[in-house]
């Protein structure tokens, strides 16, 4: 992971460049800040108790497959999805700002290697919980969440793949697009926390955790994310004025919908756990 998140457009000057230029800044800014909050939630809530009891640390907690007595390897994965989340979700911004690349190169390389890794295992562990335990929702929300692990693998493959190749271009892409699938699970917890603020939660059953709006958050956690990238990459290049605004737009719309969704999973589902 070496790409500086947002780097200048390539026809500097116009003023849609410096307006597309501040507004995918804001954009990770905002975004930066609300992973930190999940990454002091998850530090707060599940480090402790691991560190105290090892795996028994999740018996009791709000996870429904945490801790299950007798399944050792199960009880491993969740631990160590839990753990590792940390990594995954506060490196990926930290991978992405172009001062701690330039500044200090060494702990880039370090936390990208660890980043890549940690996700990776979060996957496989997380496919091995949902198909071997099961947890919230039903089977459209197993099937969402693993079609995430399986672009994990594949964008982690593609990363290490065009690093060796030493075609840079092409692995700072895959990099990217990395960042986009493995923050799925805080998009996701982010646009659900908007959805419910803004809509009182229709198309959601809170009972059962199922209905149609779950359905769409569950793709969308990624398939938005990485349409918004490829567009990203495209207005980069040989895009119109016109393009460029429409792309403006679009990320400013679901900048403001993202800060309602940090501040609600801050307040509604994070801080109170804290
Ligand atoms: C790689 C990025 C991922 C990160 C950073 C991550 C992070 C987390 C965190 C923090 C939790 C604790 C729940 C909470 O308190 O919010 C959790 C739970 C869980 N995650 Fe992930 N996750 C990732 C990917 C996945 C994937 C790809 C799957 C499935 C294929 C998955 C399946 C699960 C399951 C089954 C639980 C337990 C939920 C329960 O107890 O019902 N995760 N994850």
């Amino acid at each position: 992971m070496s790409e500086p998140a947002m780097p200048a457009s390539t026809v500097p000057g116009t003023r849609a460049n410096t307006i597309f230029d501040a507004t995918v800044k804001t954009w990770f800014a905002i975004a930066a800040v609300g992973h930190w909050i999940f990454v002091a939630y998850i530090l707060s809530v599940f480090y402790p108790p691991i560190a105290a009891d090892g795996v028994e640390g999740l018996k009791g907690m709000h996870l429904p497959s945490g801790f299950r007595e007798g399944d050792f390897i199960g009880n491993l994965a969740a631990a160590s999805h839990v753990i590792l989340a940390a990594i995954v979700i506060g490196g990926g911004p930290l991978q992405l700002v172009p001062a701690v690349r330039t500044r200090f190169p060494r702990f880039h390389r370090v936390l990208g290697r660890s980043y890549l890794v940690a996700a990776v295992i979060s996957s496989i562990g997380g496919l091995y919980m949902v198909w071997t335990r099961g947890t919230v929702g039903n089977l459209i929300g197993h099937i969402s969440i693993s079609g995430d692990a399986v672009l994990i693998l594949i964008s982690a493959a593609m990363t290490i793949r065009y690093a060796i190749a030493r075609r840079i271009r092409e692995h700072r892409r895959w990099a990217m697009r990395l960042f986009m699938v493995a923050s799925a699970v805080w998009f996701y917890r982010v646009g659900l926390m908007a959805w419910m603020m803004l809509t009182g939660g229709i198309g959601i059953d809170t009972a059962t955790f199922t209905g149609p709006a779950l359905n769409v958050i569950g793709f969308a956690q990624y398939l938005l994310p990485l349409a918004m990238l490829e567009w990203y990459f495209r207005c980069q290049g040989q895009a119109t004025e016109q393009g460029k605004i429409m792309f403006i737009g679009t990320l400013a719309g679901l900048t403001v919908y993202m800060s309602v969704g940090i501040f609600a999973a801050t307040m509604g589902m994070w801080l109170p756990r804290m």
